[in-house]
């Protein structure tokens, strides 16, 4: 257990399933109180089983971070039912699949509102709330190797162009909030059986073992394959690292 961890508040947009619930779960194993931000109906039951399962806790909380009211609610919540919130995992993240020459801008938008601003907004609510307070705070934004390399055989413009947005948000914050003492790091996991991947895995086995196929790992990661990176980054022993993304990916993007 980290003992600097225990006791804090942490954020996690699309925290309701996949890989925000995953680390969520991390940070809870280590005494971290959580409030789960999502869209999906199922947030307050996970938040609820999340708190029986590790005794701290926890608010699960309807919230677009497309909308900047919506997420100003759920860190007004948060901080009632809570504390102050001291750690933010942005989590929250879609991709649509589709040719470039074809793709409608609505669906462009779509993708860039959710992964790219509604990552800024989030991260906008938490430092102002770091500011009020005076006090620092961590951020881990949810990246990909995609903002690195480019997936294939699917195509997904506006996903890549989204998680390479998010990279640079990641060093801008970090500098421009470096005097504030908040912290704003990345992951970047590669291939990872999420609820999201695994529909497409499942409905498509042939694609499933072509990604397979490109990594030197020989397999997927599995949601707690990130538990030690996310519990690494909110914790002091990272108090040096900040502006960074870090790449998962079972070596990936190494050939
Ligand atoms: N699974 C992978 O292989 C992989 C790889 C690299 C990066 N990622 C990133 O990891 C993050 C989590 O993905 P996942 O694979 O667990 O997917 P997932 O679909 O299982 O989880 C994403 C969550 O985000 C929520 N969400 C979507 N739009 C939202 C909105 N507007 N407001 C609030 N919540 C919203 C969804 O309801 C869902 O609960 C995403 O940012 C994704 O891009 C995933």
């Amino acid at each position: 257990m980290s003992s600097d961890l225990f006791g804090q508040i942490a954020v996690v947009t699309g925290g309701a399933r996949g890989l925000g619930l995953s680390m969520a779960r991390a940070l809870a194993r280590q005494g971290v109180r959580i409030a789960l931000f999502d869209l999906l109906e199922q947030v307050e039951a996970n938040a609820a089983e999340l708190a029986k399962e590790h005794d701290v806790e926890t608010v699960g909380v309807s919230v677009d971070v497309t909308s900047d009211t919506a997420l100003a609610d759920g860190f007004r919540i948060a901080t009632q039912r809570l504390g102050r919130p001291t750690i933010l995992i942005n989590a929250a993240g879609i991709t649509i699949w589709g040719d470039s020459l074809d793709t409608e801008l609505k669906v462009w938008q779509k993708v860039i509102d959710v992964n790219l601003t509604g990552t800024f907004l989030a991260c906008q609510a938490f430092g102002r709330g770091c500011r009020s307070a005076q006090a620092p705070g961590v951020v881990v934004n949810v990246s990909s190797m995609s903002a690195k390399v480019v997936n294939v055989p699917q195509h997904q413009a506006s996903y890549h162009a989204s998680k390479a947005g998010v990279e640079m948000l990641t060093k801008a914050l970090a500098v421009e909030w470096a005097d504030l003492g908040i912290r704003v790091n990345a992951i970047a996991p590669g291939y990872f059986l999420s609820d999201m991947t695994r529909e497409f895995t499942e409905s498509n086995p042939e694609l499933a073992e072509q990604w397979r196929s490109m990594i030197p790992l020989g397999r997927m990661g599995e949601p707690h394959d990130l538990d030690g990176l996310v519990t690494f980054l909110c914790s002091d022993s990272s108090a040096y690292l900040t502006g960074q993304s870090i790449v998962i990916d079972g070596a990936y993007t190494a050939i």
